[in-house]
């Protein structure tokens, strides 16, 4: 049957059967209903409207009269076949956007951040899991479940963080939300809008945007070689921060343990908070690991967030947080009426995939194969462009900086490359005020060792340095 849902207003000035044949009226006029095409019997609209037969039969009886359908007899109503250009009281309709064939369309090699390597995803041992989250005895899965995320998840996820991130908390400090953003965005209503939060500049966008939204104010605050500097946030007026001291995102900087001291010890001198990004801090390639802020707090004073975006897939969508018992208590006490944002199921697989050992597995699996191409670019960089070019924050993450000397812009850059089918990020949204000048953001995670090869090796083709 053609597809014939109008929305009906019984209270409207209009009767139902010129409602009903205004609406088939429009989708003929429109070409969604096409010359020819038969409609329903009165008798099957009818019910599949639930109206009456005589409302049904008074909109035909319109449609026919005014030459848009023709009985045949026997057989049924049919759209009449006539000149649709002739009709010009045709409604104005929104049109998509027309295929473009643009340069994007070209693309080869995509040098996205966001991308992880899919290929080693243990798809049959999550797709097994899934199933068992669908047996009949976790019907219960089907209901809505609790605000702070799945008890049994909330265990898992406390027992992974201490051994690999040596975050000290209960499951009971941690919250489960779909991606860092929604994270952010109770946090800020935890926190408090009223306060100033300081960010890094440049720093993680979406979570500038998140707080603006919001109606928190911010104040950027510019970085040295060790990560945001104290001296600026001191003066800022800021009681919140939000770091990304694992791998600095942009600039991929790790934080020393003498800069998290000092950042530890403004949040205590200040009464603030610190929320620690911890969006990739498995991926480590060089130096020693250094804790995360949260396991050298005294003070209960560092939101943890965390992400399974990098570690596993990013359209999962679950991410964590762990808070403090201060925020802890305003959150049950006022934000609980906030549902949870993670599917049930999902939440339920992911646990069954940390309790039975995959998470781990994964995750050294892909600590080897990250290491492999992380290090495979970092010689075709210097295979290919020499002292052309330097990279920036490249001991840790699934991204690096590239910075190179020429004159072009990032715009400039942008676009030679893809030219040759080649695309690379710019870092221009993570900057407040200043320009980055000639540097672009490149992510390794989701591409093979020869497409990274292939890559640079275009990549030098388009910039042609000298
Ligand atoms: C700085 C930063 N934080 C967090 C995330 C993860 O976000 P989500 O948890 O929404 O996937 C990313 C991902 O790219 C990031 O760059």
């Amino acid at each position: 049957m053609i597809e014939i849902t109008p929305v009906l207003d019984s209270k409207n000035d209009k009767p139902l059967y010129i409602q009903l044949a205004n609406y088939i009226k429009q989708e003929i006029l429109s070409g969604r209903i096409k010359p020819k095409d038969k409609l329903p019997s009165k008798r099957r609209l009818s019910n599949y409207l639930s109206i009456s037969l005589n409302t049904i039969q008074s909109a035909y009886d319109q449609l026919c009269a005014e030459g848009y359908l023709e009985s045949k007899p026997r057989k049924g109503l049919y759209v009449t076949h006539f000149d649709r250009d002739i009709n010009l009281n045709q409604p104005t309709l929104v049109k998509s956007e027309p295929q473009q064939k643009s340069a994007e369309t070209k693309v080869k090699i995509d040098f996205n951040s966001g991308k992880v390597d899919l290929e080693h995803f243990p798809y049959a041992i999550w797709k097994k899991l899934t199933i068992q989250s669908l047996y009949e005895d976790q019907a219960n899965l089907f209901n809505i479940g609790d605000p702070q995320g799945e008890q049994l998840l909330r265990e898992q996820i406390k027992t992974q963080l201490f051994a690999s991130r040596g975050v000290r908390c209960s499951s009971d400090q941690l919250i489960i939300g779909a991606g860092t953003q929604s994270l952010i965005g109770l946090l800020c209503l935890i926190i408090g809008k009223e306060n100033i939060f300081a960010l890094e500049n440049p720093g993680y966008h979406r979570t500038r945007i998140v707080l603006e939204d919001l109606g928190a104010k911010t104040v950027a605050i510019p970085l040295d070689e060790d990560g945001i500097t104290i001296q600026e946030l001191r003066i800022s007026g800021a009681n919140v921060v939000y770091v990304t001291p694992s791998h600095q995102f942009p600039n991929g900087m790790i934080m020393p343990i003498s800069r998290r001291m000092e950042l530890l010890k403004w949040a205590e001198e200040n009464k603030g908070y610190i929320i620690e990004d911890d969006y990739d801090g498995e991926y480590r390639y060089k130096g020693k690991p250094i804790p995360s802020l949260q396991g050298l707090d005294v003070n209960e004073s560092v939101v943890y967030l965390g992400t399974f975006s990098k570690s596993l897939i990013p359209s999962i969508r679950i991410s964590y947080m762990v808070l403090p018992p201060t925020l802890m208590k305003r959150y049950k006490e006022h934000f609980t009426v906030y549902k949870q944002t993670v599917s049930r199921l999902h939440q339920d697989t992911l646990y069954r995939f940390l309790k039975e050992g995959h998470w781990e597995s994964h995750l050294n699996k892909m600590r080897t194969l990250y290491r492999k191409k992380h290090s495979t670019l970092m010689l075709a960089i210097k295979d290919y462009f020499g002292e052309q070019i330097s990279v920036i924050g490249e001991k840790s993450g699934l991204h690096i900086v590239l910075e190179i000397r020429t004159n072009m812009d990032e715009h400039e850059l942008i676009s030679k490359a893809i030219n040759v089918g080649v695309k690379v990020y710019p870092l221009s949204i993570y900057y407040q005020r200043e320009s980055p000048g000639s540097r672009i953001l490149l992510g390794f995670g989701g591409l093979s060792e020869d497409e990274i090869v292939t890559g640079i090796r275009l990549l030098k083709e388009a910039w042609s340095l000298i």
